[in-house]
């Protein structure tokens, strides 16, 4: 009787050292907020189950710096701005006013387009169409001049498209449009051999080509699931990997759906959750039970 009451209570010692030393440790919430210099903060997350749900695998952080992930690939990010709600986002395979690359579609997924889509100050270049392409003939409509500069200006002052004006002895025709026009048609579809996007066109009154910001300006929208509280209480706002409902990131033991205060997130120490500390308690129970202790 007295050994194996022994017996019993060693046993729950070592289940109760595994519970501490194994599973409880590895769920630390561990969200990484830099990543190439750029903070990654609410709604956005790198780590899975941080950040809100919609944004879920939308940013990869890599060696090579953070990423926003589309179908069409990665684009490397440029900057957050947190309090305007927006992300620059630059397409490494685009030309530019000085650099000429074949076209690469921006696709991105159905959420994507609803919850950060290019910003209506950022304008797609269509370069070098074919007088076939839509964007000249019944969707002439969609073409536009943004603060008084017309996109023929691209032929005289950039070094990578004069080209396509000396090949074809005149001007090209070419469109400025905006993205739900891209998302409608691929560039196969708009019959354009090149594209070029740019930024901020409300600041661009007056400045020539070679000085726009080339790349993409993304807008985002961020559901109200009561971040703010979570984060008012020093916790980091994240999701339940299965579920995806929201949580608050409390301790390594502990998330709440809304926030912090009451647990204590501060404590060094590790602590069993309640599931494990009631699976010791079950499996104490039959050990005892065996032994008819
Ligand atoms: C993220 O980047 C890493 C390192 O470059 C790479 O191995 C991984 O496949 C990338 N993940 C995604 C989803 O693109
Ligand atoms: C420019 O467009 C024309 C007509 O669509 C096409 O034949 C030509 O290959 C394009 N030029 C380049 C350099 O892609
Ligand atoms: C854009 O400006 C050019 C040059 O001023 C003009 O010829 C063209 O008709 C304008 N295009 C649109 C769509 O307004
Ligand atoms: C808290 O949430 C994170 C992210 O979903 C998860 O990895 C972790 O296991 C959760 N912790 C507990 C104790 O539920
Ligand atoms: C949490 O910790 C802080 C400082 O360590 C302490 O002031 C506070 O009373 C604690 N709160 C609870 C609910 O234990």
């Amino acid at each position: 009787m007295e050994t194996s009451l022994m017996f019993a209570f060693v046993i729950e010692l070592l289940i109760s050292a595994l519970y501490l030393a194994g599973p409880v440790r590895s769920l630390l919430p561990a969200c990484r907020n830099l990543c190439g210099g750029i903070a990654v903060d609410y709604p956005f997350g790198i780590d899975d189950g941080c950040g809100a749900p919609q944004y879920r695998k939308m940013l990869n952080c890599s060696g090579a710096g953070l990423f926003f992930l589309t179908p069409s690939g990665s684009y490397r990010v440029r900057s957050i701005d947190y309090e305007k709600k927006t992300m620059v986002i630059y397409d490494p395979a685009m030309s530019t006013c000085t650099v000429l690359q074949t076209h690469h579609d921006l696709v991105m997924s159905e959420i994507q387009s609803v919850v950060i889509p290019p910003s209506s100050d950022t304008i797609f270049a269509l370069v070098n169409c074919s007088v076939d392409s839509p964007v000249l003939n019944h969707y002439r409509s969609l073409c536009f001049n943004f603060s008084g500069h017309s996109c023929n200006e691209l032929y005289d002052a950039c070094t990578s498209f004069r080209m396509f004006r000396m090949l074809s002895n005149g001007y090209p025709p070419c469109c400025f449009t905006s993205y739900s026009t891209v998302r409608l048609m691929s560039m196969n579809i708009l019959d354009c051999s090149h594209y070029t996007s740019v930024y901020n066109t409300d600041n661009l009154r007056g400045v020539g080509p070679l000085d726009w910001s080339y790349g993409m300006k993304l807008s985002y929208t961020v559901a109200d699931t009561g971040c703010q509280r979570c984060q008012r209480s020093g916790s980091t706002c994240g999701f339940d990997t299965e579920t995806e409902v929201p949580l608050c990131l409390c301790s390594t033991t502990a998330n709440s759906t809304r926030e912090c205060s009451g647990i204590n997130a501060t404590g060094g120490g590790v602590r069993p959750n309640p599931l494990a500390l009631f699976q010791l308690f079950v499996l104490g129970a039959s050990i005892r039970f065996f032994y008819h202790i």
